[in-house]
């Protein structure tokens, strides 16, 4: 392990983060994996969004043990397109711990969302081809993938130097099912808060088990945010961003301190409400921990917008981002 970049950033608490392999198994020749199991994650099966998660066995090809927790692998799905073209590789993060969900690295996760909409002018169904390709899947079918891919999203070289916001809404809680696992493997040594986003409360992902993680492990804390209707404990419907604001005195401590990283992971346009949330919660020097501002825009917190992000608003690196 060593420290993968030169820092000229003086914030105090930067990670000194490892060197990750990627692209182990390459788009022009990817690995025939199998699909090990495939089950609904959401929190009720009358969930508004169908979100499964799938393990796939990698023994044998050279994913095996290939992988470290916060990386994504690509999938390649079977068939063409219309255009007689082979189907676009497509990314999606890894929801398993670095040694697997078996523990000795031969099966990876990830928790797929159906895409599904309807065209507004020719009224006709829309499937997301990956996506929906994924989810049919059987246990035992044949599954084309690359990777890993991504060596920014993941733990630092010495998990326990650090504590951990993490802040995902939907499927973005994949990745942090993994480096938590991966933290809870290491004996949880770290503070860890989790903040997830859902529309519905029937929709939060892997709810049993973050909750079980709450209740074994004393650092480990996880805040849920409801966007579109009531549930006990939120007086409005919350974005991850007021779930932040609302537990302020909560989180106060943990985001002063130098220890601690923000990791973002969902839906793209996230980030901006975040990064005004915490510029409206910190005094500006616990602010300068995360985010170096333009001079002239520290006033105007309320005309920030996402392409300012990231030369006016430019994260430190004890922030680390995956939106899509
Ligand atoms: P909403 O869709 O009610 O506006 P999912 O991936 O399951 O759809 O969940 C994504 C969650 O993120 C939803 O609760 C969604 O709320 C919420 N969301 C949408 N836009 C933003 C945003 N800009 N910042 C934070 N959360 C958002």
């Amino acid at each position: 392990m060593s420290t993968a970049e030169t820092n000229t950033d003086t914030t105090p608490g930067i990670p000194e983060m490892p060197e990750v392999t990627q692209h182990l198994v390459k788009p022009n020749d990817p690995v025939v994996a199998k699909i090990h199991s495939t089950r609904i994650c959401t929190a009720s099966r009358k969930a508004a969004g169908f979100v499964r998660h799938i393990e796939i066995d990698v023994s044998g090809t050279a994913l095996e043990n290939g992988w470290v927790a916060g990386q994504s692998f690509g999938v390649i799905p079977a068939g063409e397109t219309d255009a007689g073209k082979p189907h676009k590789l497509r990314l999606y993060s890894i929801a398993s711990p670095t040694r697997g969900e078996t523990g000795d690295g031969t099966i990876l996760s990830t928790t797929t969302k159906r895409l599904i909409d309807e065209d507004w002018d020719d009224h006709r169904l829309r499937l997301g081809t990956c996506s929906n390709y994924l989810c049919d899947l059987q246990p035992g079918e044949p599954v084309y993938i690359t990777g890993p891919a991504g060596k920014r999203f993941v733990l630092p070289s010495d998990p326990a130097k650090h504590d951990y916001l993490f802040i995902a809404t939907g499927t973005g809680i994949a990745p942090f099912r993994a480096l938590t696992s991966d933290l809870i493997a290491l004996g949880m040594p770290s503070r860890v808060d989790l903040v997830m986003g859902a529309p519905y409360a029937t929709d939060l992902l892997y709810h049993e088990q973050m909750l079980g993680w709450q209740n074994e492990h004393a650092n480990f804390t996880y805040r849920t945010a409801i966007s579109r209707h009531l549930v006990e404990g939120q007086s409005r419907k919350l974005y991850v961003q007021d779930r932040l604001s609302e537990d302020a005195g909560e989180l106060a401590g943990m985001l002063a301190s130098d220890r601690t990283l923000i990791y973002i992971c969902g839906i793209a346009g996230m980030e901006i409400g975040i990064f005004q949330t915490l510029a409206r919660m910190l005094p500006p020097e616990q602010l300068a921990q995360y985010l170096t501002l333009e001079p002239d825009i520290a006033g105007d917190i309320d005309s920030w917008e996402r392409r300012m992000i990231p030369r006016a608003i430019k994260p430190t690196k004890r922030v680390f981002l995956e939106v899509y």
